[in-house]
């Protein structure tokens, strides 16, 4: 029995049962209308735009980039793209004054769209981006493609390298192991060789040296392992090239909490040990010390994000219930792809059932569709519930599909009791029109 059950006149201002306040959004709370984030019942949300829908709290978010750009300093922070992107929240990723890492032409044009400079905004991969601030380069075809075009312009640029070790993961994460990745061991010719090449290109400048170590990283090891070797390799360059390495980027990767796995990575004591760390390694190899930079995803946005789906079936058994909602595996493939643990909360009534084992599915009829795995729900869910799924903000919007031909969900910021359409929802007219024949 809990406190509300006894004084009902708090039950609307105790969270519901199920709230786990690392894994919700900062400004998550519970009143008459019941659970709401930004200031916005999430009942309300439901009404205006439909399930399954992404909300984002536009606070936690803004919070986050402070939080990082006081940690490291705003030009030293890229916010990773590819964990979310969209105008309205390139706005916010700006005025906190962070730079951006992109990994796509479609992420650099949104970029420029939305007014964002191009000048903090660092290249990965195969993009037509010309006037970025850095590119980072993983192989000599990169090289290849800055130079030989027919209006090459002076880029600068930092080298993508992989330290011994890549692939530190948090368990039930895949490892991304050194040999499926480009980049360029940390000693050794192939990277006296690139170095050579883009320190006798009138074209190139080596801004810097970059790392990412692997997903969901919740351990401090990693990245003081991949220090110490970007510093023996700052030492090696002076030696060989005599080139002096002004930033070291140490990836992203840095992990955020889910049911039952982890829990975030703090970012104040990480980036304290790694500036010791820096400054041991630089004064050990006599080299001086580079700026040290981190290009975090999902740490910004995953805790921001709440999903939305409404119940369609349920089927009671005993000491367990099978709930079917409306969306699942298209707009979040997390859990079949990585094993990814969620947790899920009635929102829109009360419910004074005792909570029963849950297991969530998708609407795709799939092995894998599974959202929720055997987590405690109120045990009289019925169709047409409402249900909250919290850190939904990362890898969830950017990696939706149309399997199905399901419409990709809208993505909806709320702040201060507002709810403002960032990305609308997909509609089939919109998938339609793409088949041509
Ligand atoms: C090169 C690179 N940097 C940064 C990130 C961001 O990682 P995370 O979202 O885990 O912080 C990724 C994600 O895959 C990446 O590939």
């Amino acid at each position: 029995m809990t406190l509300g059950d006894v004084l009902p006149s708090l039950r609307s201002s105790l969270p519901p049962r199920g709230v786990d306040r690392e894994l919700w959004p900062l400004t998550t709370a519970h009143g008459r209308a019941g659970l709401s984030v930004g200031g916005v019942p999430l009942v309300e949300i439901e009404q205006e735009y439909g399930t399954p829908a992404y909300v984002l709290d536009e606070a936690d978010v803004r919070e986050r980039c402070t939080a990082y750009a006081a940690a490291f300093g705003p030009a030293q922070v890229y916010y990773a793209a590819k964990a979310l992107l969209s105008r309205g929240l390139l706005r916010w990723i700006d005025e906190a004054g962070l730079g951006l890492a992109v990994y796509s032409t479609g992420q650099w044009r949104l970029a420029l769209a939305a007014g964002f400079p191009p000048e903090r905004i660092v290249v990965h991969g195969d993009v037509d981006a010309r006037g970025a601030g850095r590119v980072v380069i993983e192989s000599a075809a990169d090289i290849a493609r800055l130079t030989c075009t027919r209006r090459p312009l002076r880029q600068r640029v930092m080298l993508r390298l992989l330290p011994a070790q890549l692939g530190f993961t948090a368990p039930g994460l895949p490892a991304c192991p050194s040999e499926d990745r480009f980049g360029v061991p940390t000693a050794g010719a192939e990277l006296a060789a690139l170095v050579d090449e883009i320190t006798s290109s009138p074209l190139l400048e080596l801004a810097g040296l970059d790392v990412y170590l692997g997903s969901q990283l919740a351990q401090f090891g990693g990245y003081e392992h991949a220090i110490t070797q970007l510093i023996a390799a700052c030492a090696e360059l002076r030696r060989t090239h005599g080139v002096r390495i002004e930033e070291i980027n140490l990836g992203g990767g840095f992990a955020v909490a889910h049911p039952g796995q982890d829990s975030t990575l703090p970012v104040d004591p990480f980036a304290a040990r790694m500036r010791r760390v820096l400054s041991l390694a630089c004064d050990r190899a006599g080299v001086p010390r580079p700026r040290l930079s981190v290009t975090p995803g999902r740490a910004v946005v995953a805790r921001a994000g709440v999903a939305l789906y409404r119940v369609l079936a349920v089927r009671h058994e005993p000491g367990h219930q099978l709930v079917a909602v409306d969306g699942g595996l298209s707009d979040n493939p997390r859990p079949a792809l990585y094993g990814a643990r969620y947790t899920a909360v009635l929102v829109g009534r009360p419910s004074h059932a005792d909570t029963v084992p849950t297991t969530v599915v998708g609407r795709h009829d799939e092995t894998g569709d599974v959202l929720v795995r055997d987590e405690p729900l109120p045990g009289d869910l019925r169709p047409g519930d409402l249900l909250a799924v919290p850190g939904c903000g990362a890898y969830h919007f950017p990696l939706a599909s149309n399997y199905d031909l399901v419409g990709r969900p809208p993505l909806i910021a709320v702040r201060e009791g507002r709810a403002r359409l960032l990305v609308r929802r997909e509609t089939l007219d919109d998938i339609l029109r793409r088949d041509a024949a």
